[in-house]
């Protein structure tokens, strides 16, 4: 038997890889977090599976449900909200696991971060504004923060910025921030991304939180990413290099002489 540790998404159900679903199907255990998984998902898992919200579990009592199907030889899907590599706890459930032994496999998904910014129609890398994205998050009553790692840090790169279970933050969000990228820097909330009732609030540092209090303060307590930077709201931005027509490259070689001529067939 093996753990499936499965990425399921944004919410929005056909968010979930075509992986993901088959995994899903055939595992007669499914453990899934919480809420952020839309019950749509658990709708793959075969006909009298064991199915395991384990939002309100310890890390013991998820390891026991899983040494139980282990025990049985059933195979486990874990389900996680949006991706595994950022703020899903797999990393403690990979420990546990190597060290009992137990065969495992991780099936990625697509971020909270990529459906806001569809969400947004933006792209967060634009050339010569911003090259960098930054993933992170502000301190939480669970996690502290590497104090190299503040939002003031970051704010130096002038990076776009992804800011994850941090709207109840909003306001240090907006004072650490100010002093780097001004006051009319261009700020979007976007709560529950891809599920139906999706919602954005787009202002700019100086009007977010007003913006956000007067318009939906209770939705947004939760499941809510802060997307900060100039790439939000930037229209007269260069057009990349790739694409120009005097480009040299190795599948457009200019000329005969181009150092990739015959280069890319
Ligand atoms: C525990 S983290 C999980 C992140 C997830 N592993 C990922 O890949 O995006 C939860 C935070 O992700 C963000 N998030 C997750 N799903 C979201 C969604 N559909 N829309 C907006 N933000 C979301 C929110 O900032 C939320 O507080």
């Amino acid at each position: 038997m093996t753990i499936h540790f499965i990425g399921a998404g944004p919410g929005a159900p056909d968010l979930l890889t075509l992986r993901g679903r088959d995994l899903i199907a055939g595992s007669p255990v499914c453990l899934y977090a919480g809420s952020l998984i839309p019950v749509a998902v658990l709708d793959h898992c075969p006909p009298g599976a064991r199915i395991v919200n384990t939002a309100s579990l310890e890390l013991d009592q998820i390891m026991a449900e899983i040494a139980a199907a282990h025990a049985a030889g059933h195979d486990v899907a874990r389900l996680h909200s949006g991706d595994l590599s950022v703020w899903s706890a797999m990393g403690e459930q990979l420990r546990r696991l190597r060290a009992l032994d137990i065969p495992f496999t991780v099936t990625p998904g697509v971020p909270a971060f990529a459906a806001a910014a569809a969400a947004l129609e933006a792209e967060l890398t634009l050339p010569a504004l911003s090259q960098s994205l930054v993933l992170t998050r502000t301190p939480g009553r669970a996690s502290t923060m590497p104090p190299a790692e503040s939002l003031t840090n970051f704010a130096v790169t002038g990076a776009t910025l992804a800011v994850h279970l941090s709207v109840h933050n909003l306001a240090q969000v907006v004072a650490d921030l100010t002093p780097a990228y001004g006051v009319d820097c261009p700020v979007a909330v976007i709560w529950r991304a891809s599920w139906p009732d999706q919602r954005i609030v787009r202002a700019t540092l100086d009007t977010i939180e007003q913006a956000v209090a007067g318009s939906m303060a209770k939705n947004l307590q939760r499941t809510a990413l802060i997307l900060v930077g100039r790439v939000l709201a930037a229209q007269d931005f260069a057009e990349s290099s790739l694409y120009a027509p005097g480009y040299d490259r190795r599948f457009r070689p200019q000329d005969a002489t181009s150092r990739f001529a015959g280069a890319g067939e």
